[in-house]
């Protein structure tokens, strides 16, 4: 049985409020009185967080500053980040497990309450789509998933996957200097090249989707030399533009919220004018040559967008207007009306 980091709910409030005074000090009395307990608790708890690696400057008159925090994914960091005013989400923190994916899905039919978080600093099993494997060692990168009751028509998800993929790419696109796109159906790309991915899973129960599960990987902080070479040819980090390393703990817990607020907005069916416009905005394959496979025939033209569905709409090389549930796009080299 894979162990989860639990994170003590005391901790958690005491290193928020660290955070909250990052530039300062924050009075050993004011957190005592905030916790409700001894001076004495408080600097125990604070002793049990030195072991994972914090470290705290305590001042005469002044309180305590936080001055260093453990390197990598790190549950309590993520907890403390975590919006205080919505703690409505489970959130599970793993050193490693076989996929994220996976764990929250059998923690749903082990009927954990719903919605929550599985994250890991590693996966030995980790999974992309059509079964290929997503490489996920412990070298700064995101491996997440959500896990879900939706108890709607599949149906009413057609385009769930997509509408999470703009908002992970708006996401991106607020937090990094970088302008990411997303390639139909789950592609997060950075200058062509691949930054993140998406899997979403579900387990439909007469016919409502009962277990949903939403994995994101996202590349943040990883050199192009951690991956095998056939990847690192076509991955990208967030990271890859920025001098110094991306707050891996920020980042995931800013994403948490982001995902988590998009789910929301997906439910309640309040989504439609903005998904349009981040469509639009993020697209990455819209006008541009494509091939995709179809059954046993290699369909090649040019992609025109989505339709209210979420398919993909191709006007194909023989001048018709065909539209792809599913499928792998690949971009055409020539012309898409090239007859060579
Ligand atoms: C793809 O591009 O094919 C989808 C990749 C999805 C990878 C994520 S990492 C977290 C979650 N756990 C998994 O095993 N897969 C997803």
């Amino acid at each position: 049985m894979p162990r989860n980091h639990s994170t003590s709910s005391s901790e958690v409030t005491i290193l928020r409020a660290l955070l909250a005074h990052e530039d300062g000090y924050f009075s050993g009395t004011a957190l005592a009185d905030e916790l409700k307990m001894s001076r004495v608790s408080v600097w125990q708890h604070m002793e049990k967080m030195r072991e994972q690696g914090f470290e705290f400057e305590a001042v005469r008159a002044k309180g305590y500053r936080l001055v260093k925090q453990p390197v990598g994914l790190n549950a309590l960091l993520i907890d403390a980040r975590l919006s205080p005013q919505k703690p409505v989400v489970g959130f599970l923190c793993y050193e490693t497990i076989d996929s994220t994916n996976d764990e929250a899905a059998r923690q749903l039919a082990a009927g954990r309450t719903a919605p929550f978080v599985i994250v890991s600093r590693q996966q030995t099993r980790g999974r992309g789509r059509f079964g290929r494997v997503w490489h996920s060692e412990d070298n700064g990168n995101l491996y997440l998933s959500f896990a879900f009751r939706p108890l709607l028509p599949p149906e009413r998800m057609q385009t769930f996957t997509l509408w999470m993929g703009v908002n992970v790419c708006n996401f991106v696109a607020s937090y990094t200097e970088i302008s990411p796109a997303l390639k139909w159906p789950n592609d997060i790309l950075f200058n062509e090249r691949k930054a993140g991915g998406m899997l979403t899973e579900a387990r439909i129960d007469s016919d409502q989707i009962r277990d949903l599960v939403f994995g994101l990987g996202l590349n943040i902080n990883s050199e192009a030399a951690n991956f095998p070479p056939e990847v690192a040819r076509r991955a990208v980090s967030l990271a890859a533009h920025s001098k110094t390393p991306l707050d891996l703990n920020k980042l995931a817990a800013a994403v948490i919220g982001r995902v988590i607020e998009a789910y929301n907005q997906f439910i309640d069916g309040k989504y439609r004018d903005t998904f349009a416009d981040l469509w639009n905005r993020f697209d990455h394959l819209r006008g541009k040559p494509v091939s995709l496979q179809h059954g046993n025939q290699q369909i090649h033209g040019t992609a025109l967008g989505i339709d209210e569905e979420g398919s993909l709409i191709v006007r194909t090389d023989k001048g018709k207007t065909e539209r792809f549930r599913a499928g792998e796009v690949t971009m055409s080299k020539k012309p898409a009306d090239s007859k060579h």
